[in-house]
């Protein structure tokens, strides 16, 4: 039975939560360990429907993958399927980055064009350009991506854009080619940091992630590892703006200060104070502060994240003053906004701008998440706001945080997740 989460307001975040991994560094890790015939172990990895679809889509190529307790095992020496079914691709765009390892085992792949989604329209021509300098022939057929190559060979390669995903499906097929691969204007998100490491762990030869520019030596095999997925900085910083918003005091364990400094400097300079108190121990206190408005444009890492975006929205919705933020990533990150004025925000979007108006309080309210980040912003503006409210949209949640309810909880929310009641009928 579908279900929402109801959360009663105006409680201040205290305590201490633990992050998970990180589900874009194991998303494309486990896509990553179809690359090679060895076993691949995998250690916390977590557990959440993101994860199960690409599982799902790993046993449908024919890997052998189990998971559980947060360790997952992949062995892909006899994967026989190189088309991967539309559903899987369109419920999770990220099912695309089997394309490249596909590609390299097999030398023929075909993959559904994953199409938009809630945050807008999202191409994939920075891959296929990839591929094709990679030598692959693309031809795009009956909604399918068709990538053939006899050899890859490694090439220069310049990214119009550093796309994240498109940098690791480029990486992924690059580790296979013959000779030596340099991309250029690659993505530096940590995630992408935290791919190579695994691929060199498996015996790939790759310099100068997290640079602009990646060196590639092509390998003929890999081979079997142990790798500990990166924690999730998106749910770290989720969870710092969630304490600074409701007014809380909050440690957050293995959050690092390295890849969350866009964050915080956006934070200090709104008035929250933040302490870090190790390399992976941050803590943030709201309590006491007088939140200021800001302004903050979206871009790619070691720019402010975009997938923080709809979080530090919530919380500006409540400082004083009116702050920009500017979305330059994707084309349609601000539907959740509708939902944030029905709790009493003043926000108002001009073309990829939104001007927040920071209000006195916000009121708990029926609403519904609408993408996976802008779930958690709802959440957030919940812990602040006055009174109940009723959080749909959970397959969203889902997708993204694991046991949020009782991460929240823990930290002295007043928050629970029960079935949703029966739709009222009319009477005829
Ligand atoms: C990844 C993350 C997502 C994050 C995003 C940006 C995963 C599973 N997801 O998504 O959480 O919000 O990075 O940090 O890791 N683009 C093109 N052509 C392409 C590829 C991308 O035009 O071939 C555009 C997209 O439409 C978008 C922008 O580039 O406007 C950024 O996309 P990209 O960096 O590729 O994001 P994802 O890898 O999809």
């Amino acid at each position: 039975m579908e279900e929402q989460i109801i959360i009663e307001g105006n409680t201040p975040l205290t305590g201490e939560v633990n992050i998970s991994g990180a589900k874009n560094s194991a998303l494309v890790i486990i896509a990553a360990a179809l690359l090679s015939k060895g076993d691949v172990y995998l250690d916390n990895v977590p557990n959440l429907t993101d994860i199960l679809t690409i599982i799902k889509l790993l046993k449908y190529i024919g890997a052998d993958v189990s998971f559980e307790n947060n360790s997952c095992y992949i062995n892909a020496k006899n994967i026989n399927e190189n088309v991967a079914p539309y559903e899987l691709v369109s419920t999770m765009r990220a099912s695309f980055f089997t394309l490249g390892p596909l590609l390299a085992r097999f030398g023929e792949a075909k993959m559904p064009l994953p199409g938009g989604c809630a945050i807008g329209s999202r191409p994939v021509d920075i891959h296929l350009k990839g591929f094709k300098a990679l030598g692959a022939d693309v031809e795009i057929e009956n909604g399918l991506a068709i990538v053939k190559a006899d050899k890859l060979v490694g090439a220069k390669i310049y990214l119009d854009f550093p796309s994240v995903g498109a940098t690791e499906n480029i990486l992924m097929a690059a580790a296979f080619a013959e000779g030596t691969s340099v991309i250029e204007n690659v993505a530096r998100e940590p995630e992408v940091v935290d791919l190579a490491n695994f691929l060199n762990s498996m015996g790939a030869r790759i310099i100068g992630a997290g640079t602009p520019t990646i060196i590639v030596e092509g390998v003929q095999n890999l081979g079997s590892t142990k790798y500990k997925i990166m924690p999730d900085r998106i749910e770290a910083g989720s969870f710092m703006i969630a304490g600074a918003a409701s007014g809380g005091d909050i440690i957050v364990n293995h959050a690092e200060e390295k890849v969350l400094h866009s964050l915080i400097s956006k934070m200090l300079e709104a008035g929250v104070k933040v302490n870090i108190l190790s390399d992976d121990k941050i803590r943030v206190i709201g309590k006491n502060c007088h939140l200021k408005s800001v302004n903050l444009k979206t871009l790619p890492y070691p720019g402010f994240f975009t997938d923080l975006q709809s979080q530090m929205v919530a919380l500006l919705a409540r400082a004083e003053g009116t702050s920009i933020v500017h979305e330059t990533v994707f084309e349609n990150r601000f539907m959740y906004v509708d939902e944030l004025n029905r709790m009493g925000a003043d926000i108002r979007i001009e073309s990829n701008f939104a001007i927040i108006k920071g209000v006195e309080k916000l009121s708990g309210a029926p609403v519904k998440a609408t993408d996976l980040r802008a779930a958690a912003a709802l959440a957030i503006s919940a812990f602040l706001a006055e009174g109940e409210t009723i959080i749909t949209g959970l397959e969203h949640l889902d997708r993204g945080y694991e046991s949020f309810t009782s991460k929240c909880s823990n930290l002295g929310a007043n928050i629970r997740r029960v079935p949703m009641e029966k739709p009222l009928v009319k009477a005829k």
